[in-house]
Order: C-alpha cells, then sequence, then structure tokens
C-alpha cells in the first residue's frame, strides 16, 4: 500500500485526496493546510489525518477546535509520494522540504516546469516519469489538449495545432476574481502560455494558443483546429476518441449545448462534486475539411487533472508495469466513463412515435 500525503487541500487537493482514497494501492497518509476554514473540518469528516503547514503550527486549528497532529514535514516524513497542490509558485518553495526528506513528489500546474523532472499527462508520456524523483501534472488546460493530442499523433500525424481557449473566469469557490461581466483576450500577447506547455509534454509539437478569458465559473472551452498528416473522415476521427478512457463525445442526443448542462449531468449521474474528469467532445463538432480537424470541447478545470495525479503517483513509485495499466486502474476505481451515455452507444431505451 502506497502512503500519499497531500500538502495544501485546496480546489485540487480535495479532490486527490478523495480518489487516492478509492484506488486499491494507496492510501491517504494525511494533508497539510494552513488556515482551519470549512476544507480543514471536511477533511477531519472524511477522516483523514490533518497536519499544520502555516508558520503558526497546530495553534489556529486547536483554536478552531480541530486537532492537526503535526507539521507539513511530519507528513512528508510520514509519506511515500507527496502531492503537493499548494498555490501556483508555493509548490517551487516546498520543493526542498521533498528533497531533503528523499520523497518523491508531484507538483501541479501552476508551477513552473523546472519545478520538476517530468512534465506529465499519463496517456502522452507517462514512462518518462517512472522512476523520476518528481514529476508535475500539467495544467487543466494543457491536460485537455494532450489526452487529444496523444491519439491523434499516434494514428495520424500532427502537422500544426491551432486553439483557442475560452477560459473560466476563476473557480466556483474564487470569489476574490470577482464579480466579474467582461469578455477579454487573456493574455493578449499571441502566443498564450498554454501552446509553450503543451510543448513541455510533446517537444516537437507545433502549435498556436490563444487565451480569452469570460465570465463563468463551470469549465472551460477549447475551439480546437488540428491540421493532420493524413486525411481521415470525420467517421473515423470520432472512432478514435471514443475509444479512449478519458474522453467523452457528447452525443447530439442529449441536449447537452454548453457546460452548465454538462455539469447538471454529471451531478445528476451522481459524480462526486459534480466533477467531469473527462475531456467532453461535442460529437456531431468533429468535422474534417481534407486534412484540418475542427471540435469544440470542453474541460471541468477542476477535475481533468485528478486522474493524472493518481497516475503521477504510481509512475514515480514504479508501481504498475505500464500507462495503460495504471489508466485502467485508475479510472476503474474512480469511475471515469461510468454513467455517461457515449456517443454511438445505442439509447437505454427508444420510444416509438405514433406516426414513425
Ligand atoms: N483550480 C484549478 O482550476 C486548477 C486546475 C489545474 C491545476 N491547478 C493547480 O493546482 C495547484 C493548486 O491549485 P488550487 O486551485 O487547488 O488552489 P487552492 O484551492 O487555493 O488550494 C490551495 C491549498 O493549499 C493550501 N496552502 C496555501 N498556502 C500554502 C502553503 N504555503 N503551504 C501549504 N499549503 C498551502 C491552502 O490552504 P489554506 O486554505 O489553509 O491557505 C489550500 O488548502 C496550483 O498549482 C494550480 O495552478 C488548479
Amino acid at each position: 500500500m502506497l502512503h500519499v500525503g497531500i500538502n495544501g487541500f485546496g480546489t485540487i487537493g480535495k479532490r486527490v485526496a478523495d480518489a487516492v482514497c478509492v484506488q486499491p494501492d494507496m492510501t491517504v497518509a494525511g494533508v497539510a493546510k494552513r488556515s482551519p476554514n470549512f476544507e480543514a473540518t471536511i477533511a477531519v469528516d472524511r477522516g483523514y489525518d490533518l497536519f499544520a503547514a502555516g508558520e503558526g503550527g497546530a495553534d489556529p486549528f486547536e483554536a478552531a477546535g480541530l486537532d492537526a497532529i503535526g507539521t507539513v514535514g511530519d507528513l512528508v516524513a510520514a509519506s511515500d509520494v507527496v502531492v503537493d497542490a499548494t498555490p501556483g509558485g508555493v509548490g517551487a518553495t516546498n520543493a526542498a522540504l521533498y528533497a531533503d526528506h528523499d520523497t518523491p513528489a508531484i507538483f501541479q500546474g501552476g508551477e513552473t516546469p523546472t519545478v520538476a523532472e517530468v512534465s506529465f499527462v499519463a496517456r502522452a508520456n507517462y514512462d518518462a516519469a517512472v522512476g523520476a524523483d518528481t514529476a508535475r501534472v500539467v495544467s487543466c488546460n494543457t491536460t485537455g489538449l494532450s489526452r487529444l493530442f496523444a491519439p491523434l499523433e499516434a494514428a495520424y500525424g500532427i502537422e500544426k495545432a491551432r486553439i483557442t481557449l475560452v477560459r473560466r473566469g476563476g473557480d466556483p469557490g474564487q470569489t476574490g476574481r470577482g464579480p466579474i461581466n467582461d469578455t477579454l483576450p487573456d493574455p493578449v500577447e499571441i502566443p498564450s502560455h498554454h501552446g509553450p506547455d503543451v510543448q513541455t509534454v510533446f517537444p516537437d509539437l507545433a502549435i498556436d494558443t490563444m487565451g480569452m478569458t469570460v465570465p463563468t465559473t463551470q469549465m472551460h472551452t477549447h475551439s480546437v483546429n488540428v491540421t493532420l498528416q493524413s486525411a481521415p473522415d470525420a467517421a473515423a476521427v470520432r472512432e478514435l476518441l471514443a475509444d479512449e478512457s478519458r474522453l467523452f463525445l457528447v452525443p447530439e442526443t442529449l441536449g447537452i449545448d454548453g457546460a452548465g448542462k454538462l455539469k447538471e449531468y454529471t451531478r445528476d449521474a451522481g459524480r462526486p462534486r459534480g466533477d467531469v474528469w473527462e475531456n467532453c467532445i461535442w460529437a456531431e463538432s468533429v468535422t474534417v475539411e481534407g486534412r484540418d480537424l475542427y471540435l469544440f470541447q470542453a474541460i471541468h478545470q477542476e477535475a481533468d487533472v485528478v486522474p493524472e495525479n493518481i497516475d503521477a503517483v504510481r509512475a514515480l513509485s514504479e508501481r504498475t508495469a505500464s500507462a495503460a495499466q495504471s489508466i485502467r486502474r485508475t479510472d476503474e476505481a474512480l469511475g471515469v466513463g461510468e454513467g455517461l451515455v457515449q456517443h454511438g452507444a445505442e439509447p437505454a431505451s427508444v420510444e416509438g412515435t405514433a406516426d414513425d
């Protein structure tokens, strides 16, 4: 059993902790955070050992009636692998702590790529992280793009990718970013940082990215144009993408017209927190003109990196034989792909109409 410590129990950290919990080969060694807010009480309710990461140590937790059983250093010492899910830039300041304890560490996409030996997406470069001491699970947007590019590159080759990323203004809890009511080119400079970040996973990929930010907390939406090296028909591309466990081809029949209904669907399907771990690709948007592929996909920023963190834990600890084995194990335990009607699947029941 791998003991996984989670330093930072916010949007990403709490989801990773719950995902570790359901894996057959992992257990949560504990979670660290600074303040005794509602997420600290949730950690305690879930039965996770709580460790203090702030300068005040355990005092603020005790004052709030919460029992912090040690410091973040104690958590690292008790862990086989640490997942650092602290805010962007803080992870780099924690790197020395993990190295001092000789504890393999996983960082998040808010860190610069130099924080770790490998920028990681399980479907694209799992093997590069096997046995490494550090890996960085790339951002939600980079994860979503890399999952799409991996099968396209393998099946058809990619000549050039051009992506416009319509980014959510903030997460639901990020009240400090709002209220907002605008549509921003963000960043104004082209390419946005997303293209170079994808190149940390696919170094040879030709890609241009443009970013926008809009006033929603739901999901990011990508407008995708990929020039392939061959010219498949759209049906073949749909079939290829539908075969990928972390890509959900949204069937037209579901009547899902945007991120709001996608989130409603996964809440109705009983997903924890309504999380959407998969890229959501509108099946009818998949279009091929010559060698140019076009599609729209939505990415749930709070959720898509969660299964990737689990695979990164296995890669660093060298506990599984292959990427495919780890991905399958993660997906089965978490329920990735479950409860969603896939494009091309038979509807559960089709009512005939009187005049058909
Ligand atoms: N949110 C997203 O959409 C998203 C998507 C993909 C990747 N990421 C990346 O994931 C990382 C975490 O982001 P997040 O959105 O989960 O952040 P978050 O919600 O702000 O959570 C950060 C957590 O870290 C704790 N923390 C703050 N300062 C700390 C410190 N100095 N030492 C230890 N813990 C500290 C916070 O505790 P307190 O609350 O007690 O201060 C909180 O529990 C970032 O690199 C981010 O770029 C985020």
